[in-house]
């Protein structure tokens, strides 16, 4: 199988969580005999290259970060120029994000289904997983451990072609953390998470307090 992977993240390749993913994905899809090209959508330079292998390509692998609870603009910008496929293609997903609980994503997975069938695909599933927010920031070890779980799924996705197994589905993790953890985090969100957000937002010049209301009536 050939597969045509996009990078749907915004950030360039050298930042971007999405890409160190890829790597450790494409070592386990290659395990079998399988072949791939990757683009991304972040280097503006490449988009006509992705446009001709979009036509070109039967399966298409967007992965991509979760933004605000859905989909990155610019990823959007670019597929509003590509033509929707009118073969047997089949469009699968890796939608990952920085907060852990899987119920988040849920709203971007339903949207990627509908956008597989909007783009002339047969849908072939969502690989979910959250709890990535760091992965660009560390290195060695610690970055193997997060990223070296994406290897036995692009295993399973180079034998299968989709994420339609059950080991996929697994893979989210807690879709909601026990409520003794969401009082943890959000007690720590409101402390020492606010304090250190109050003073990145000092550093990056900003004069007022980040929960200033400007525009609050009354
Ligand atoms: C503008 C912006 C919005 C984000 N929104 C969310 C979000 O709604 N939920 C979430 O869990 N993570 C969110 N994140 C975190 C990213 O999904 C996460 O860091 C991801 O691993 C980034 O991948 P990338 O480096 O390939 O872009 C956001 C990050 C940015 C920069």
């Amino acid at each position: 199988m050939h597969v045509l992977i996009i990078n749907g993240s915004p950030r360039v390749k050298k930042f971007s969580n999405t890409d160190k993913i890829l790597q450790v994905f494409n070592e386990g899809m290659m395990e079998s005999d399988n072949t791939y090209e990757q683009y991304e959508v972040s280097n503006r330079n490449q988009w006509e290259k992705i446009r001709n292998a979009f036509d070109r390509c039967d399966n298409i692998l967007i992965a991509l970060p979760l933004f605000v609870e859905c989909i990155p603009g610019l990823l959007l910008e670019f597929l509003e120029t590509v033509t929707p496929k009118s073969g047997n293609a089949t469009m699968s997903f890796i939608l990952q994000s920085g907060f852990a609980e899987g119920v988040q994503l849920r709203c971007g997975e339903e949207y990627l289904q509908k956008l597989a069938g909007l783009l002339g695909c047969r849908y072939g599933g969502t690989l979910v997983k959250g709890n990535n927010f760091s992965i660009r920031l560390v290195e060695g070890q610690e970055r193997e451990n997060m990223t070296a779980p994406y290897k036995d799924m692009g295993r399973i996705f180079g034998q299968k072609g989709n994420f339609e197994d059950e080991e996929c589905r697994k893979f989210t993790g807690p879709e909601i953390f026990p409520a003794p953890v969401r009082l943890l985090v959000g007690l720590m969100f409101k402390t020492f998470a606010a304090k250190s957000f109050e003073k990145t937002a000092k550093e990056w010049g900003c004069t007022r307090p980040l929960k200033d209301r400007p525009y609050q009536a009354g």
